[in-house]
């Protein structure tokens, strides 16, 4: 193969206030081609191989977040879609990074890309674990609920019952397996959007997980947190957040990671139940992994010794879209939509 000189690109061309359209007038993303630099000392070609879908690429394209409120510069207009990815070193300049190997990198939504080998970390190929994993359990999303748990929430086997929404997403997968088997919490309570989701998060360890879109989500909810709670794990936001504020333990945490259902509306829901934040001294926390890397290779290493001993699944826990370069987007939007269990990834075809 010749050295490509130029690549195709997914580019922002209209920021969102609710959810992203792909045709139409005002598409949000357009594709584009655009030339390649030759490469410059300690640098590498990369080709896009796989391709991390994360609900936080919504908030760095919205046009209602002020700049100086979000925690990474927001993508330009113009800019090509910033996203995380594997890929295959297909030239090399850097001696520590040669042709053929495989990394983990910000590849944006490109076919190839020119970085600095030090912008890429290497995947050194472990028994048992793939490298799409390196984008899921064992990347950003593993780290998330990892550090959520552990440093955020200080969650250990002194509690009593965890709860945690998007419980069969990427995050909460983790969340599930981490507090009950590695952390050794009593009772883990997982919230999912299907009867089958919910049936597959019991599978990996949760005690009990609950349809919210089912009926009687509410009055299972109250059953299933009798007594209260100490801590509720926070994917979701909105009216799940705010049912769950009533049924913390005086003194409970909460681990603010993500409000998805807000994601693509300019109205997000309220929260009606606040004062129960101050009736019961609730602690709500945010948190952002990012802060959180520096650590990253000691988590990272606690997990490759948990798959060993068998107390956490990685192999199964994602959702992998083979996905043609002109549907990149497509395949994104399925976060919103509920289309994946575990963590989701485009496998570019
Ligand atoms: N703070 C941080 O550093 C950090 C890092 C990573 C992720 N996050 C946050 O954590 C959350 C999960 O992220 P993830 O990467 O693990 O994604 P994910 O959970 O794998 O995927 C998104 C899932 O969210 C659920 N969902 C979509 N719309 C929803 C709605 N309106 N109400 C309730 N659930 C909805 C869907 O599952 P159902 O079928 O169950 O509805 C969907 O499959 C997101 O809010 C994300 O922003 C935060």
């Amino acid at each position: 193969m010749s050295t490509p000189t130029s690549t195709r690109q997914w580019v922002l061309s209209n920021k969102p206030t609710s959810l992203p359209v792909l045709s139409g007038p005002n598409p949000t993303f357009h594709l584009e081609s655009a030339p390649l630099p030759p490469l410059g000392t300690d640098q590498v070609l990369l080709k896009t191989l796989f391709l991390s879908n994360d609900p936080a690429q919504r908030g760095w394209i919205d046009a209602n977040i002020l700049p100086e409120r979000l925690y990474i510069p927001p993508v330009q207009l113009g800019e090509a879609m910033r996203a995380y990815g594997v890929a295959l070193v297909v030239e090399s300049t850097a001696q520590a990074l040669p042709k053929g190997a495989y990394v983990v990198a910000g590849t944006k939504w490109s076919e190839y890309r020119v970085l600095d080998a030090s912008e890429c970390q290497e995947i050194k190929e472990v028994e048992g674990v793939g490298l799409t994993q390196y984008l899921g359990a064992l990347g950003l999303t593993g780290l998330t609920a990892w550090y959520g748990l552990v440093e955020v929430v200080k969650a250990s086997a002194e509690d009593g019952t965890v709860v945690v929404s998007g419980a069969a997403g990427a995050t909460g997968s983790m969340v599930v397996q981490i507090a009950k088997k590695m952390l050794g919490v009593k009772r883990v309570v997982g919230i999912a959007g299907t009867e089958e989701k919910c049936r597959w998060v019991e599978g990996l360890g949760a005690d009990v997980c609950l349809n919210y879109k089912s009926k009687g989500f509410k009055e299972e909810l109250v059953k299933a947190t009798d007594g209260f709670v100490e801590v509720y794990f926070d994917n979701v936001g909105g009216e799940i957040l705010d049912l769950m504020l009533t049924r913390m333990k005086r003194f409970g945490r909460v681990a603010a990671c993500g409000t998805i259902s807000g994601y693509n509306t300019d109205e997000p829901v309220g929260l009606r139940n606040y004062l129960e934040v101050i009736m019961n001294r609730v602690e709500i926390k945010g948190f952002v992994v990012i802060d959180y890397l520096p650590k990253a290779r000691e988590a990272r290493e606690r997990f490759l010794k948990a798959v060993k001993e068998g107390k956490l699944v990685v192999g199964e826990n994602e959702t992998v879209v083979d996905t043609a370069f002109e549907d990149i987007p497509k395949t994104w939007l399925k976060l919103f939509e509920g289309g994946n269990t575990g963590k989701l990834v485009t496998k570019l075809t």
